[in-house]
């Protein structure tokens, strides 16, 4: 299968309400889940599927505070460029935003407060990244349902329906943040009509797909899991996952520095550099002793 190349979109916008007061003075996808930036998660799917172009985008006031933290990408071998989403109008405004970096070429839109873990989602990504047309999207059960998108489909995994925050939800499996798409999204995002929240929903971008038949479901199963980090009680669990996971295992997941150093874009001695710049917290030693190994 030969992968499709694809630009990637990391949307970090919002005001992050449900965390307040902890957002007031900064970005929800700049706060900690637990050792790292929250938008080191999602970037880190998108440098796994080996994508190396990836537009940021942010509020216009906190787009200094995201340069500060990731810079133009040259550190860790990709491309940042940053878009301004003036007002939260919504995540498929995102695709309007992008829509002259993306230049009519394929994309990976991800959400900047979600995180995703395990290896079969590798895998999977694998498949979908050798996709073309249309869209792909990610399924997966939840015991709260009405907070996200929601699909239905049968039992060939045809998409039957997708709503967002349902009232009474059809389905157990909730929209994860992450969506593949072809070259028509910022074309399409454009005809999308505000929702009864005044936002561009991105469930109604997908509709879109659904009723041209190009929208495609995958449903994240057992070895994955997917978090979102939208409330204190979630951003807390978020935690605890990567705390108990990385402490058990002796590893740090979702660190930028090792994808790139695994998929070759930076050499040993560059990922050195990086790390006597991370010595007090820890995070150093492991960049240090991963490079040792
Ligand atoms: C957004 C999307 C929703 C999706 C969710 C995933 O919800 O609108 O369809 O399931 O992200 O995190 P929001 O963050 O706006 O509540």
């Amino acid at each position: 299968m030969s992968k499709i190349s694809r630009k990637g979109i990391i949307i970090a916008g919002g005001t992050g309400t449900r965390l307040h007061p902890s957002t007031i003075a900064t970005s929800k996808q700049l706060m900690p889940i637990y050792d790292k930036p929250m938008i080191y998660y999602p970037l880190s799917v998108l440098m796994e599927a080996g994508i190396r172009e990836i537009m940021i985008i942010t509020t216009p006031l906190e787009q200094i505070n995201f340069k500060r933290l990731l810079g133009d990408g040259s550190k860790w071998g990709v491309s940042f460029t940053y878009g301004i989403q003036n007002a939260p109008r919504g995540i498929a405004e995102a695709l309007i935003i992008a829509e002259d970096f993306l230049n009519g070429e394929h994309c990976v839109l991800i959400l900047g407060d979600n995180l995703f873990y395990g290896d079969p989602f590798s895998s999977g990504l694998e498949e979908v990244m050798s996709t073309g047309e249309g869209a792909n999207i990610f399924g997966y059960r939840v015991n709260d349902p009405s907070r996200y998108g929601v699909v239905d489909f049968d039992k060939s995994g045809r998409v039957l329906s997708i709503e967002e925050k349902p009232v009474a939800p059809k389905s157990s499996y909730a929209i994860t943040g992450l969506y593949f798409y072809d070259g028509n999204a910022s074309k399409y995002a454009h005809t999308i009509k505000p929702s009864g929240r005044h936002e561009l929903e991105i469930t109604s971008l997908n509709q879109i797909y659904l009723s041209n038949g190009l929208l495609r479901v995958k449903i994240l199963r057992g070895g994955v899991t997917w978090l979102d980090t939208g409330t204190h009680k979630s951003l807390f669990e978020a935690a605890q996952f990567v705390s108990v996971l990385q402490s058990r295992q002796g590893i740090r997941i979702c660190c930028p520095e090792v994808i790139a150093y695994k998929n070759n874009w930076i050499t040993k001695s560059d990922v050195m550099v990086l790390a006597r710049d991370l010595e007090k917290s820890g995070y150093g030693d492991y960049l240090m002793k991963v490079c040792d190994s």
